[in-house]
């Protein structure tokens, strides 16, 4: 059996390394294809080395752009490859740009589509990860749902029951396999921050930092929290050309993007998280700290029924007051259902059939 694992950008590496070794331990032959859209070090090759992840067998080197280029070079760079290695199911993982590309292909081609984290739906067609989440699972054969709430949300859409299984969360699986190795890194010592005693702050979302307006009313929020706890700010790349321009208030300390162990380490010491990013939604609900997503809408509501998330929208009122009230509560770590380490297991079961 020959099975194409794709990924392309950050969040892609930490749920697709535990589906390859889970696919490894049951002899499947695995080919990693790395489409490329993140391609620096700090984006992408610091988490093959944090993860121990082998490098790439392809590489398609998609990079930057629009949508429409972004994708278009997916799909004609990953449809020969297909045909090449003519494997018997890809699997994609998220909902960046790249995986509606491999999934477009795969659609299209003799082999299976397998997509995890199927299901997940914030409703609000002005996100592009909305788009690459519902036609990824409409073209996909085998849907993996890391929660009940995602099962739901593809029976709503009238996905055959046969094709849908609630395998639990792969994101969570990585953080529980790397956190005594997280916790070890010296990374709070580095950057002079004590545990339970900072916020940790991140922001990519479009809408939320391509607005220079609403990014300035935002960052001047944040400086607002970072006068009673201090924030550091690991910034995005496409964030970082968007702040060139606004005063970052003092309190309010920007770095460069961390790499995953780091990265953890700052997540479970933080005293508060303020982001707008998918997978620290999920992140902070395990590891039990308060987060408050700087967005409308989220597509992860378990991390708020069962979590430790809070949707604040992006009025910096509602954000500074919502902080002020995970400063002076707290949280525990919570485990929604399946979210034990194993969804991979699971995945790799069905797929190996
Ligand atoms: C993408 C995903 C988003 C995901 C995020 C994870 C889509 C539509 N968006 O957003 O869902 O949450 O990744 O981090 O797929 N850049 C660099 N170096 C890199 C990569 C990007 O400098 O290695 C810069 C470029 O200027 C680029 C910009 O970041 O134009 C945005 O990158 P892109 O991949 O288009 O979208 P993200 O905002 O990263
Ligand atoms: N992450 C990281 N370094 C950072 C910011 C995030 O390693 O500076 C990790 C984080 O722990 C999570 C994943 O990247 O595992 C989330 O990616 P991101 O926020 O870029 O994308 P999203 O989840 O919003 O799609």
């Amino acid at each position: 059996m020959r099975v194409i694992c794709a990924a392309g950008a950050r969040p892609n590496f930490m749920k697709v390394k535990p589906v390859i070794d889970a696919l490894e331990r049951r002899g499947v032959d695995t080919i990693l294809v790395h489409a490329g859209q993140h391609y620096d070090s700090e984006m992408s090759q610091v988490f093959f080395d944090d993860l121990g992840l082998r490098p790439p067998d392809r590489w398609l080197g998609v990079g930057s752009g629009s949508h429409a280029e972004q994708t278009a070079r997916v799909l004609t760079a990953f449809d020969p490859l297909v045909a090449e290695i003519d494997p018997d199911i890809v699997v994609v993982v998220g909902d960046v740009n790249a995986t509606l590309g491999c999934a477009l292909v795969a659609a299209k081609s003799a082999c299976s589509l397998a997509h995890v984290e199927a299901g997940l739906r914030s409703f609000d067609w002005s996100m592009p990860e909305e788009v690459n989440r519902v036609v990824t699972d409409r073209v996909s054969d085998l849907l993996f749902a890391p929660s009940a709430d995602a099962v739901e949300n593809l029976r709503a859409e009238g996905v055959p029951e046969h094709r849908v299984h609630l395998v639990g969360n792969v994101m969570v699986d990585t953080l529980r396999s790397n956190l005594d190795r997280a916790m070890a890194r010296p990374i709070l010592a580095d950057l002079g921050l004590v545990a339970g005693a900072y916020g940790l702050v991140t922001l990519h979302r479009p809408a939320s930092v391509d607005d220079p307006l609403i990014l300035s009313r935002i960052v001047e929020a944040l400086g607002v929290v970072a006068a009673e706890i201090p924030l550091v700010f690991p910034v995005h790349p496409r964030t970082r050309t968007k702040l060139a321009d606004i005063t970052i208030p003092a309190g309010l300390r920007s770095i460069p993007p961390a790499g995953y162990l780091d990265f953890l380490a700052l997540e479970a010491g933080a005293r508060v998280a303020i982001t707008d990013s998918g997978g620290v939604q999920e992140e902070t609900t395990v590891l039990g700290v308060p987060c408050l997503t700087v967005r409308n809408s989220t597509e992860r509501p378990i991390t708020v029924s069962e979590g430790t998330n809070t949707i604040v929208g992006l009025e910096p009122e509602r954000l500074v007051a919502a902080a002020r009230r995970a400063l002076a509560g707290g949280a525990v770590p919570r485990t929604p259902a399946w979210w034990d380490g194993h969804a991979a297991n699971r995945i790799a079961d069905v797929l190996v059939g």
